[in-house]
């Protein structure tokens, strides 16, 4: 039996559920039950009959779908898979900050650990932050909006309301230079220019739109235009690719990888089906507080 048929054969068994992030190795995406952004996989979680969702992405994602789904398994096939930006911040350093701005709202980026979300106001992600800003803290002097500087930046700029920064960012996506799009651009002239909110300024400035992960699948989906330029993780492609054949992409920069999120091998997710292992826990005081930030989010974009 190949290792496909092992990972499917062991998934009826154990009734789980494989979730891939957009930026996943393509074999693992394409074993995957559903492949999506950072938050919509553990919402869409939240709501199958699975008893165990099996995470491709990193553990601040995991966390994410134990926290909306406590009483599931949630598995990790690579228990070192975290995301830099994620570790940027810590419950501590949030805490002093917040000592510095006690009037202060504090809204939390997705990427986040557990312990960060418990310590804060709101949960947002990068496609709804500006939906966010504008329903639940307008009209907040103080707002605190960690950990991405870059992601703030943009709706800061976008609804001209300032923030109380954190000095994070996106290892991957600073490496995505203006220089790299105006190159692309020469050699295609009529491609659309995307890219992700945690570029920097410069970067969102040389693209059409700046967009979440699946902000610009749906986009391409909806396009008229053949050809795109993405300025994002470059797994991201397999994905525009599969569910656009007659499409063309290019990476705004080829090196654009997230060596966190490349750690999901096919071996790792067979071996955590077979062993249940890295079983994310989270303490129930943390658990509890941090459901609140994200459930509060949830309630704000309701309509
Ligand atoms: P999305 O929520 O847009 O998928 O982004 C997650 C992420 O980590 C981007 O680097
Ligand atoms: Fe974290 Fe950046 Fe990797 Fe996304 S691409 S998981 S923000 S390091």
């Amino acid at each position: 039996m190949g290792i496909v048929e092992k990972i499917q054969k062991l998934k009826k068994e154990k009734n789980a559920v494989i979730l891939a992030h957009n930026y996943q190795l393509p074999e693992v995406q394409d074993i995957a039950d559903l492949t999506g952004d950072s938050l919509g996989l553990s919402v869409e979680a939240s709501k199958t009959k699975a008893d165990v969702i099996v995470f491709c992405g990193v553990h601040f994602m995991a966390e994410t779908a134990k926290i909306l789904s406590p009483q599931k398994t949630v598995l990790i096939p690579d228990k070192n898979a975290g995301c830099p930006m994620a570790d940027m911040i810590t419950a501590e350093g949030l805490r002093e900050l917040k000592k510095k701005h006690p009037k202060a709202k504090v809204m939390c980026y997705v990427n986040t650990s557990a312990e960060v979300k418990a310590e804060c106001d709101l949960c947002c992600t990068s496609a709804n932050a500006e939906k966010m800003v504008e329903r639940a803290l307008k009209n907040e002097e103080e707002v605190i909006f960690v950990p991405d500087k870059y992601l703030a930046g943009y709706v800061s700029k976008k609804l001209n309301k300032n923030f109380i920064l954190w000095d994070g960012y996106c290892p991957t996506h600073v490496k995505i230079l203006p220089g790299h799009i105006q190159k692309q651009k020469e050699v295609h002239p009529t491609a659309e220019v995307l890219v992700h909110m945690e570029c920097p300024e410069e970067v969102v400035k040389a693209a059409d739109h700046a967009l979440s992960t699946e902000g610009m699948c749906r986009h391409v989906k909806a396009s008229r235009k053949k050809e795109f330029i993405i300025g994002t993780e470059i797994g991201i492609i397999h994905r525009l690719k599969n569910e656009n054949p007659d499409k063309v992409f290019v990476p705004a920069y080829d090196e654009a990888t997230c060596p966190n999120m490349k750690k999901i091998t096919l071996d790792k997710v067979l071996w955590s089906l077979e062993e249940m292992r890295y079983q994310i826990e989270i303490p129930d005081n943390i658990l509890q507080r941090a459901s609140k930030s994200i459930q509060k989010m949830t309630e704000y974009l309701m309509d």
